[in-house]
C-alpha cells in the first residue's frame, strides 16, 4: 500500500481507506472469507462484540501469513455496556475471546442518547486507550450533540465515527460536521447491504461504463474523493479484489455532484436507523 491508501487520525496514527465488514462473517466459513479478505489485501478488519465474531477475526488473523502488526483490527463497544466498569470488562472479555493482546481501533458502537450513558462509556474507551488495550478510540453512529458532549466532558475528541453512508443516504452534513471537528468519516452499508439497489441505479451504472470502472468501485472512489473511508463486505475473492482497485481513476466534480444527487434523505437509510431513536441493548 502506498501513502495515499492511508487516512492519517487526529492522534497520529494512519489507518487504511478501506476496510473489511464483518457483519454475519462467522465460524469456519467466517475464517475463509477473512483469510480470502487478507489475501486479497485487506488490512483493516471491522468487527463487534455484536457481531459474535471476534474468536473468528483472531483466528484468521493467526492463520494468516501476514503479520498481526500489520492488520488494524477492531471492534465496538455494546449498548449493555456503557456503564463504565462493564465498557471495561466488556473489552478485555473480547480481547481474550480473540486471542489478542490488543485491539487497533475500539468504537462505541451506537450513542444510545435515550439510555444517556455514552459520555460514561466514552471516559471508559480513553481509559483503556491509557492501559493499552485499544491504540485508537472513536465512536459510530454518533450525532453532533453527541460528539459535543464526549469531547467537552472529556477533552478528548474520538479519532473516527463510522456512520451509515451510501449514494441514497450520504448523510453529507453529518460528513461535514465530522470533518469540522478533525473526525475521520468511514461509511457503514457503503454497497446498502444488497437491501436498496444502489449497485444497479441507473446514475451509477452508467458513470461506470464512462469510468470503465464497475459500479461499486465508482461508489469506493466517491467515498475516496469525500475524504470517507469505506467499510465494505464482500464474501467472493473476486469482489474483495475489486473493491481495492479505485485508486487509478478520478471522478469529476460533476459527478461526484450526481452521485450527490441520488440522496432520498431518510428515506434513503438501509433499515431506518436513527441514531437518536435506535436501541441496541446486547
Ligand atoms: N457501525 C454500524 O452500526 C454498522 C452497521 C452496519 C454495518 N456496519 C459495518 O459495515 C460493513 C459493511 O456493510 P454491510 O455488511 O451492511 O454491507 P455492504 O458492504 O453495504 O454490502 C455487502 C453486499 O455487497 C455485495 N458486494 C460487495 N462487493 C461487491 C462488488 N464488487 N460487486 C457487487 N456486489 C458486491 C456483497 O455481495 P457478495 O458477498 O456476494 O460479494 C454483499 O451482498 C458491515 O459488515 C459492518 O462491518 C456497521
Amino acid at each position: 500500500m502506498t501513502e495515499s491508501n492511508f487516512f492519517r487520525l487526529n492522534d497520529g496514527t494512519t489507518i487504511p481507506v478501506i476496510g473489511f465488514g464483518t457483519y454475519t462473517v462467522q465460524g469456519a466459513k467466517g475464517i475463509r472469507v477473512l483469510q480470502s479478505a487478507i489475501d486479497a489485501g485487506f488490512r483493516l478488519i471491522d468487527s463487534s462484540t455484536n457481531y459474535m465474531n471476534e474468536g473468528t477475526v483472531g483466528e484468521a488473523i493467526r492463520r494468516s501469513d501476514v503479520p498481526r502488526k500489520d492488520i488494524a483490527i477492531r471492534s465496538k463497544l455494546p449498548g449493555a455496556n456503557h456503564d463504565y466498569d462493564k465498557a471495561i470488562t466488556v473489552i478485555q472479555e473480547s480481547l481474550y475471546r480473540s486471542g489478542l493482546d490488543y485491539f487497533d481501533q475500539y468504537l462505541i458502537h451506537w450513542p444510545l442518547p435515550k439510555q444517556g450513558k455514552y459520555v460514561e462509556a466514552w471516559q471508559a474507551l480513553v481509559d483503556a486507550q491509557k492501559f493499552g488495550l485499544v491504540k485508537t478510540i472513536g465512536v459510530s453512529n454518533f450525532l453532533p450533540e453527541h460528539l459535543d458532549k464526549i469531547i467537552e466532558a472529556t477533552g478528548v475528541t474520538p479519532a473516527v465515527n463510522q456512520i451509515e453512508r451510501h449514494p441514497y443516504f450520504n448523510n453529507l452534513e453529518l460528513v461535514k460536521e465530522n470533518q469540522k471537528r478533525g473526525i475521520q468519516v468511514e461509511s457503514w452499508s457503503t454497497f446498502g447491504r444488497k437491501l436498496n439497489d444502489v449497485l444497479e441505479n441507473e446514475t451509477i451504472v452508467e458513470l461506470a461504463k464512462k469510468y470503465h470502472k464497475t459500479p461499486a468501485q465508482i461508489i469506493l472512489r466517491w467515498n475516496y474523493q469525500s475524504d470517507v473511508l469505506s467499510i465494505v463486505k464482500a464474501s467472493s475473492y473476486d469482489h474483495q479484489k475489486a473493491n481495492l482497485e479505485f485508486f487509478d481513476f478520478e471522478l469529476s466534480k460533476d459527478d461526484i455532484d450526481k452521485i450527490n444527487g441520488l440522496d432520498q434523505g431518510e428515506a434513503g437509510r438501509v433499515e431506518g436507523q436513527d441514531p437518536n431513536e435506535y436501541e441496541e441493548f446486547d
